[in-house]
């Protein structure tokens, strides 16, 4: 069954309680992949979900001549790109996936020439790629916009080291710099990177693979560029998806229940669970799982999402969910993106009490929300509306699964596992 086909049917009210094992991040194995290209050799890639997102990514791959082996039961991925035969990413391939623009610093980097198409619109807000574009003009890449494309070409086939500044820190454009570089004459430096554990993940993968890096997880990076022979084959283990984990311990408090991330480290965590014990939520940690339980009412609380180590954006619609029911007025202002609230929207038709204003939502927490048909518009409004359902009164069908498949996977029987009344089927009228 299609996932446009699908929805989510969520009878509310049971309390959630249990663990579950967090998968591979998606915004990370996705940079990973694409790293691969500037390898001549095979890597074993170790904890990678089976996403859509993971699949459209192996397409890309495979389309640019990459061989990809996917064993979607051990969640490995073999990638070899020892052969590329083609530096053009097609609209329709990447249009689908917008991570994989990503692929443009490593094919500059590694072919000398890259074509790829420009990802196109998005739901949240605008997706702009200037910093990309800059970065690597820096680093000597001729680059151009036409019909649609990017097309790049470097003068000599090798790109050169710069310092370069990001004028905000950017994760996508952090990917594609860092990528660049690490093939590139000289040593590049990139402040105001972004400091995300997906960058230090992609970093630390890169020199695995024999790249030179330092400073990946602060906000200036070091790239001392190596030539593609001192590039080999590794086998890696994709960093656990922090989002994946909050999400879970989201739902779980909502429910007023207890629910523990296994296979996840606080560290990458401390935003959202210093705003959920604040919250009065209890937390509990171990080295590598992070429990979040209901000990009372919650109180109110003020989010702004910012850039990491701030409140990830990435969580604000599952805790917009989970503020529509506790008592008093919250208020979330989103900063990354200028449209993330179309979530807003379905949960007042849950029965929420919000108003968006100027990327400022204000909530005044109700007793109760009633079940409703909702329609996510994109992953994490979907995952969002989903919470949203565990708490309400009556079923809630939740549409937009071909979002929440693009970065959840095992959604439903995670779930499931932890006590929730959920099942997916298709859509009828
Ligand atoms: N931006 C610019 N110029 C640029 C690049 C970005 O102005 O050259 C702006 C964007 O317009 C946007 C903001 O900066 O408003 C954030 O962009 P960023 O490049 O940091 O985001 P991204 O790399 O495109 C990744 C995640 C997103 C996550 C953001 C922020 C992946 C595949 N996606 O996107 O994840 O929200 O970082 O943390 O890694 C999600 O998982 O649901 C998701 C949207």
């Amino acid at each position: 069954m299609k996932p446009e086909n699908s929805k989510l049917v969520i009878k509310g009210g049971s309390v959630l309680s249990g663990a579950v094992r967090t998968s591979g991040a998606k915004n990370s194995v996705l940079k990973l992949m694409a790293a691969c290209l500037l390898v001549p050799d095979e890597i074993l890639l170790s904890n990678v979900p089976p996403l859509q997102d993971v699949c459209q990514m192996i397409e890309i791959l495979e389309f640019l001549g990459a061989s990809c082996d996917y064993d979607e039961q051990a969640e490995t991925l073999k990638v070899n790109a020892k052969h590329i035969s083609s530096t053009f990413a097609p609209y329709d391939l990447v249009s689908r996936l917008r991570a994989s623009f990503v692929i443009l610093g490593p094919l500059l980097a590694r072919m000398g020439e890259a074509k790829v198409s420009l990802p196109g619109g998005c739901q949240i807000g605008s997706r702009r790629i200037d910093l990309h574009e800059k970065g690597l003009k820096e680093m000597g890449a001729k680059l151009e916009i036409n019909h649609g494309y990017v097309e790049g070409e470097v003068s000599g086939g090798k790109l050169k080291a710069a310092k370069l500044h990001l004028d905000i820190p950017s994760n996508g454009a952090t990917e594609n710099l860092m990528m660049a570089a690490v093939l590139a004459e000289g040593t590049t430096v990139i402040d105001n990177a972004a400091r995300d554990p997906e960058i230090e993940d992609l970093a630390n993968f890169l020199i695995a693979c024999g790249a030179k890096i330092e400073g990946a997880g602060t906000s200036s990076i070091l790239i001392h560029g190596v030539s593609v022979n001192e590039l080999h084959g590794t086998a890696y283990s994709t960093l656990p998806d922090r989002i994946e984990a909050g999400t879970f311990l989201i739902a779980g408090l909502a429910t007023k229940g207890s629910v523990t991330a296994t296979n996840i480290s606080a560290l990458h965590m401390n935003a959202l669970l210093s705003k959920l014990k604040e919250m009065n939520a209890k937390i509990d940690l171990t080295p590598d799982s992070v429990q979040v339980s209901y000990q009372g009412p919650l109180k109110p609380a003020e989010i702004s999402t910012v850039w990491y180590p701030g409140f990830p954006t990435d969580m604000q619609p599952q805790i917009s969910a989970l503020l529509t029911i506790v008592e008093g007025t919250s208020i979330i202002k989103e900063s990354i993106y200028e449209d993330r609230f179309s979530h807003i929207e379905e949960l007042v038709r849950m029965g929420a009490d919000a108003q968006v204003s100027h990327g400022v939502a204000v909530m005044k927490g109700v007793e109760s929300l009633s079940g409703a048909k909702v329609v996510g518009s994109d992953l994490r409004a979907t995952a969002g509306l989903a919470i949203a359902a565990l708490v309400a009164n009556g079923y809630t069908e939740v549409q937009g699964l071909g979002h929440l498949d693009r970065g959840y996977s095992h959604f439903t029987a995670k779930l499931l596992s932890l006590g929730a009344q959920i099942t997916r089927s298709e859509i009828t009228l």
